[in-house]
């Protein structure tokens, strides 16, 4: 299970680069917008300082809506860095585009998955990862985990490559979900990520053990 962190705020890609689990970033156009990132150059280059700061994958998403335009600006990002990976709408340019950056050799993430349907055809267009948002699905009363369960089931049936991202994840208890429907990567804020560590009996043991060596050791 690959941990991505879902952010574009480089303090908090840093902290969780820090904590030595991280496999990757992910951002769309809502995030970059929320660190106050605007105009073409700027964007490439935070996609650029975000790849130096981990190790993994960086989705980084087209803004087009046309094929022509969506290919375009998808060969301009993966020129960024090696670590980018192409994020893609899954409308019907977007899953042609996924096609075209694929046998192209550039890596693609399709983005606002909703549907087993969607994710089919982005796996037969090759994209590298498809990205079901969950916790959206649940905001409509639908269960986004059931999603993950389905096209976990759906790519291990055809032995699809394409890996299975769950986004849209908001809080720890997603991340358990995630992992026991068989996601290959949680995309997560990393306050959830920190929560995975939360435990009573941890701080209790501890707390205890401390008092204990302290009592023979003072
Ligand atoms: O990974 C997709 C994510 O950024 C969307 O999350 O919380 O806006 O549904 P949210």
């Amino acid at each position: 299970m690959k941990f991505f962190i879902d952010t574009a705020n480089l303090d908090q890609i840093r902290e969780a680069q820090d904590l030595g689990i991280l496999d990757g970033v992910t951002t769309n156009p809502s995030l970059m917008a929320k660190e106050g990132i605007k105009g073409d150059e700027n964007v490439k280059n935070h996609y650029k300082a975000i790849c130096d700061i981990v190790d993994g994958d960086v989705s980084a998403e087209v803004i087009a809506t046309d094929y022509e335009g969506m290919i375009k600006e998808g060969e301009i990002l993966a020129a960024l860095h090696p670590q980018i990976v192409v994020k893609v709408p899954a409308t019907r340019n977007g899953i042609k585009s996924i096609k075209y950056l694929s046998t192209k050799g550039i890596r693609t993430n399709c983005t606002l998955v909703f549907s087993v349907g969607q994710a089919l055809l982005a796996a037969k267009a090759g994209a590298t990862y498809v990205s079901p948002f969950i916790g959206r699905l649940d905001d409509t009363a639908t269960d986004g985990i059931d999603l993950i369960y389905k096209i976990a089931d759906m790519f291990s049936s055809y032995n699809f490559d394409t890996q299975l991202l769950a986004a849209s994840v908001r809080h720890t208890m997603h991340i358990i979900q995630c992992v026991e429907a068989g996601a290959d990567v949680a995309t997560c804020p990393l306050d959830a990520i920190l929560g995975l560590l939360n435990h009573p009996l941890t701080d209790i043991g501890l707390e205890k053990f401390l008092s204990d060596h302290k009592k023979l050791n003072s």
